[in-house]
């Protein structure tokens, strides 16, 4: 099973951005626990990183015929406003699942609201690290069911 896990602007300064909401590991420590968890639950995955909206784009029409059977995103604040990343998920029709480290319903009034989310199968949100690992269970389970 081949997984795309996508991390949007930001998220490559996780340890260095406001430690006290999303921790004090750093991304290559996250790409660790990812590697982890994937090689357990014998998927094979593919992290890909990008403070830039196109570049997630281009990545996830890649997708489409690349062989990825599943994509777990946290598009980091594109979650709120971006429509075009929203029409590139809902273009492909494979299982995604959208990942939030910290628990956006606690935070500002504009976290509150994700244009990406409709488009997805479901979200984890406010779980830290630990979401990734979830996801990671949730979208093999989807995945297999769908086959
Ligand atoms: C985030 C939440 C977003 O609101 C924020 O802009 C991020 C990270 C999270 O993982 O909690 O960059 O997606």
């Amino acid at each position: 099973m081949s997984i795309l896990i996508m991390n949007g602007p930001n998220l490559n300064f996780l340890g260095i951005r406001e430690p006290g909401i999303y921790g004090n590991e750093n991304y290559g420590g996250l790409c660790e626990q990812i590697e982890k968890k994937a090689g357990e639950l014998g998927i094979e995955v593919d992290i890909f990183q990008s403070n830039h909206e196109g570049d997630l784009i281009d990545r996830i029409q890649a997708a489409y015929s690349d062989g990825t059977e599943g994509i777990i995103i946290n598009p980091g604040a594109l979650t709120h406003y971006s429509y075009a990343l929203r029409d590139a998920l809902s273009s492909i029709n494979i299982p995604k699942i959208e990942l939030h480290i910290s628990n956006v319903h606690q935070r500002e009034e504009f976290r509150q609201k994700s244009v990406t989310a409709p488009v997805c199968d479901g979200q984890i949100v406010g779980l830290g690290l630990f979401g990734y690992d979830l996801a990671l269970e949730a979208i093999q389970k989807i995945v297999e069911k769908s086959k």
